[in-house]
């Protein structure tokens, strides 16, 4: 098993390059099977989500969509701040339009609670998540609870596959989950 050994901390490969591919597979098929009559807007969530949506996206068939960036921060190292900042706002509009968000991970929920609120407030006709990863025990805000699942996860902090530790580790190409 491959390891890692960051700032004090020990992580532990827990999906591998593998196991991801399989899981974004699934989650494109089902959202190919529910978007090939319709025109999607992906809305990706920066800075985490980019890897996950190169991928996803490709991974779609027969869908016709677009696919617009915001960046939001509500993090600082392992812990959430309870502030979500619109460091890049959206840039499309989005009124009328069926909306996908894709996450990389939600945790407590806060920042799709806040995304889905902001893009309803802006015309959304439909407002959907999909995330790689998800962290039932720690929902916070139930109208966050994802749609399109890639894997679900306990408490543990992850790294890899666009998800980071103080800015660093997006680049793994599989998750890594710490270890005490
Ligand atoms: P939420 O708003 O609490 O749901 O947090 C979502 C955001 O927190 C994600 O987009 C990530 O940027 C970050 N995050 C939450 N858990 C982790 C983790 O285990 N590793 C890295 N980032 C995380």
């Amino acid at each position: 098993m491959r390891t890692i050994d960051e700032q004090g901390y020990h992580f532990e490969e827990w999906l591998t390059p593998e196991q991801v591919a399989a899981d974004v597979q699934q989650v494109a098929d089902r959202i190919s099977a529910d978007y090939h009559d319709k025109e999607p807007l992906f809305v990706v969530v920066l800075n985490g989500a980019f890897v996950f949506a190169a991928d996803l996206i490709r991974a779609l068939k027969n869908v016709h969509c677009e696919t617009t960036f915001i960046r939001v921060s509500s993090y600082f190292g392992m812990a959430t701040t309870g502030q979500l900042e619109f460091i890049v706002p959206l840039q499309q509009v989005v009124d009328q339009r069926d909306v996908v968000i894709i996450e990389d991970i939600v945790d407590t929920g806060l920042t799709i609670h806040q995304l889905k609120a902001h893009l309803r407030a802006h015309g959304a006709n439909s407002v959907r998540v999909a995330t790689m990863l998800f962290k039932p025990e720690k929902l916070e805000y139930n109208d966050a609870r994802p749609d399109y699942i890639g894997h679900e996860i306990s408490e543990e902090f992850v790294i890899g596959y666009g998800l980071d530790f103080d800015g660093f580790m997006r680049n793994l190409d599989a998750i890594y989950k710490v270890k005490e």
